[in-house]
């Protein structure tokens, strides 16, 4: 891709289920568009010196939310591609701050598929030592109405691969810088 094209593209925000392969996309678009990749959840661990599952244990979900919130308003509108952890969505404030950045790309994935994806995950206190499937439930039946809402674009994660879900992603990018 020419410099010139790769300098106009907007810069996209990912969300979706844990697990639904947002920091694996990331990645991948990451390189092929030569722009950096800013996982919300690396951001976080790292500024806290410790753990996602050590946050929640030691300081609660709510402390966590706060953090999560404060690297959101820090990285939203970089030139870089966001990976955002599941919940970013729940915060009115969070949504509110994602609908004014788009593209919003939303990884959509059914409960099972995750389920099948992330069993037995020691990192995800969310879903630790209970019924993934049932869990991933619930936490689909509370949120996707948040990334719907949130989204630009929506993504069938379960029927593509890896490599198609990237470069439909690229198309969308380019078709939203020409359209500027
Ligand atoms: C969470 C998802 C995780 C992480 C934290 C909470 C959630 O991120 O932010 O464990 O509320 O769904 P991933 O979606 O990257 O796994």
């Amino acid at each position: 891709m020419k410099k010139k094209t790769l300098r106009k593209l907007p810069h996209p925000v990912l969300i979706g289920l844990m697990g639904c392969g947002k920091s694996s996309i990331g990645r991948r678009l990451s390189k092929k568009l030569k722009m950096p990749l800013v996982d919300l959840d690396d951001v976080i661990v790292e500024q806290a010196g410790m753990s996602i599952p050590d946050i929640f244990a030691r300081d609660g979900e709510e402390h966590f939310r706060d953090l999560e919130s404060v690297a959101l308003a820090n990285h939203i509108g970089q030139r870089v591609i966001l990976a955002s952890g599941g919940g970013v969505v729940l915060r009115k404030l969070n949504r509110k701050i994602l609908k004014e950045h788009p593209p919003v790309i939303w990884l959509k994935a059914s409960p099972e598929f995750i389920a099948a994806r992330i069993a037995g995950d020691a990192n995800r206190p969310l879903i630790a030592n209970q019924d993934a499937l049932s869990r991933l439930t619930a936490l689909a039946e509370e949120r996707y109405p948040l990334y719907k809402e949130c989204a630009d674009l929506v993504i069938d994660r379960e029927n593509m691969d890896k490599d198609d879900i990237t470069d439909k992603i690229i198309k969308y990018l380019k078709k939203k810088a020409k359209a500027q």
